[in-house]
């Protein structure tokens, strides 16, 4: 199911990876990476940089692990109570693909605030409350933009809103751990 074909129509990997504005450099945490569909295509466009794709299912990381063998710039690792064996600043990118309405009262955005550098930025792409309601998570579970906005703030993030109309189902955010003027 995570791995639809028709998700390409509402969720395109590209579009989302697009999203990451990546030099191909990067250390890139796909924090719940699920079947490492995303990782995958990552991991393409990392060709100096790396993917570390971490969940905390068992079977996902039996998935991932199978799915990412022969990728020699592709790390999996399996976390458990949102502790990442990675160092403070050790990260320019977290993706957070459909995983913040599974982490809700969890402390996964102050783990993202602590591995990313100060330059780096935090993805934020999850199904939208207001949005239509036909696929996806119950509706109670989801966020709205307003909630996951204020979220990702109380984790010490500062907040912005890249354009982007690709995603009928889903919010996008882009999450920063330190004041931006400050970093140049
Ligand atoms: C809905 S799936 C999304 C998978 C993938 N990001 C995608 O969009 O294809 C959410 C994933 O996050 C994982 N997950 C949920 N809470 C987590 C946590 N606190 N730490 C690590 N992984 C978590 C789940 O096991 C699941 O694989």
């Amino acid at each position: 199911m995570l791995d639809a074909a028709e998700r390409d129509a509402y969720l395109p990997d590209g579009a989302v990876a697009d999203l990451l504005e990546l030099t191909g450099a990067e250390t890139v945490l796909d924090y719940g990476a699920g079947t490492g569909r995303i990782s995958l295509v990552l991991a393409e466009r990392l060709p100096n940089g790396r993917v570390v794709a971490v969940d905390e299912s068992a079977e996902m990381i039996v998935h991932l692990a199978e799915r990412l063998a022969s990728v020699s710039n592709a790390e999996v690792i399996d976390i458990n109570g949102n502790a990442v064996p990675l160092d403070d600043g050790s990260v320019d990118r977290v993706l957070a693909l459909n995983l913040l309405h599974e982490v809700r009262s969890e402390r996964a955005l102050e783990e993202m605030h602590r591995l990313l550098r100060a330059d780096g930025f935090l993805l934020v792409i999850d199904w939208n409350r207001d949005g239509p309601s036909e696929l996806g998570p119950p509706t109670e579970l989801r966020y709205r933009l307003q909630e996951a906005i204020a979220e990702c703030e109380k984790a010490g993030f500062q907040v912005e809103q890249p354009p982007s109309d690709r995603f009928p189902y889903h919010f996008v955010l882009r999450a920063y751990p330190a004041n931006r003027a400050a970093v140049t």
